[in-house]
């Protein structure tokens, strides 16, 4: 054990595949920190949540990110949340301080990093939000933030979609109604797991799509969802799921190991050999 180690983890369930490690490790070394990112499985109760991490704070970690399925006990386990964090209803970081757990929410700020360029050159006014999720939550502030005001969201389970409308002032159109905007918009984003490896595929039609429209999708496996594919076909500018993972964890590393993270090419390509890799395992 080196005391001087700065240590960090994931917690989730599964957490097996998480690129997390990755990305953070990868910083670590370029950056000559001595420091330590793990992947820790905790099962989906709150209870063996807030265990867990009563545990991990005594053993000295900085911080912790959250994933699936425990960002909203993320938020109910800490004394104080930033204002993306409440507003979002999850929160995907926990930072152990002296005035308690503090929890915040770094998917809206890497969702707004990972499309703030093609956003202000593009000028996006209008996009669809596929989804009602807590991804979709994140995405509509991340949209708000950058001044996107026309936001129409679409989801299978139509009251969750409501919701979120009610909450951020937003519209709302039936699902498999989308169809009739997509002439429209000028940017659309799936926050459903639909695309994913096992998934079916989103179920969108592109062929009306405005030539200037960008396509985002937050699903990363495969980087290249069906949906992304058939924007390309089309010459449609497209953002990756791997754009948003890969930007979410900057603030995690700054804070808890106080280095500098970089986004670049480098990190990308060390994350697409991974994926790569894993496609070929059986
Ligand atoms: P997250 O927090 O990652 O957004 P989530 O809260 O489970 O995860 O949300 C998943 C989203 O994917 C929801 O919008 C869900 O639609 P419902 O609200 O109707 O469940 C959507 N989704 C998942 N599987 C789907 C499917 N087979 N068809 C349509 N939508 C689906």
């Amino acid at each position: 054990m080196d005391a001087h180690q700065k240590k960090a983890a994931v917690v989730g369930w599964p957490i097996s595949h998480s690129l997390s490690p990755s990305i953070h490790n990868l910083w670590a070394r370029r950056t000559g920190l001595n420091a330590q990112y793990l992947p820790i499985a905790i099962p989906p109760t709150y209870e063996d949540f807030a265990a867990k991490l009563d545990e991990l704070q005594a053993a000295g970690f900085a911080g912790i990110n959250i994933t699936l399925p425990h960002k909203e006990n993320a938020l109910r386990y800490a004394a104080k949340a930033s204002n993306g964090a409440e507003k979002a209803g999850a929160a995907n970081m926990i930072t152990f301080g002296c005035g308690g757990p503090y929890a915040d929410n770094s998917d809206v700020e890497g969702f707004a990093q990972a499309v703030k360029g093609i956003v202000s050159k593009e000028k996006i006014n209008s996009a669809l939000v596929i989804g009602a999720g807590g991804a979709a939550r994140g995405v509509v502030l991340a949209f708000q933030s950058l001044g996107v005001k026309d936001i129409t969201l679409t989801n299978r389970t139509k009251d969750k979609a409501l919701a979120i409308a009610n909450d951020f002032k937003t519209a709302t159109i039936d699902w498999g109604k989308e169809q009739n905007i997509i002439d429209t918009v000028d940017m659309i984003v799936n926050t459903t797991s639909l695309g994913m490896t096992g998934q079916p595929p989103l179920d969108l039609d592109l062929s009306r799509l405005q030539h200037h429209a960008i396509v985002a999708d937050i699903v990363y496996s495969p980087l290249e969802t069906p949906l992304l594919k058939s924007a390309k076909q089309k010459g449609n500018a497209t953002v990756d799921g791997l754009a948003m993972l890969m930007h979410q964890a900057v603030p995690g590393f700054r804070q808890w190991f106080g280095g500098e993270p970089i986004v670049d090419q480098e990190l990308r390509n060390h994350l697409v050999t991974i994926l790569n890799n894993r496609k070929n395992e059986c």
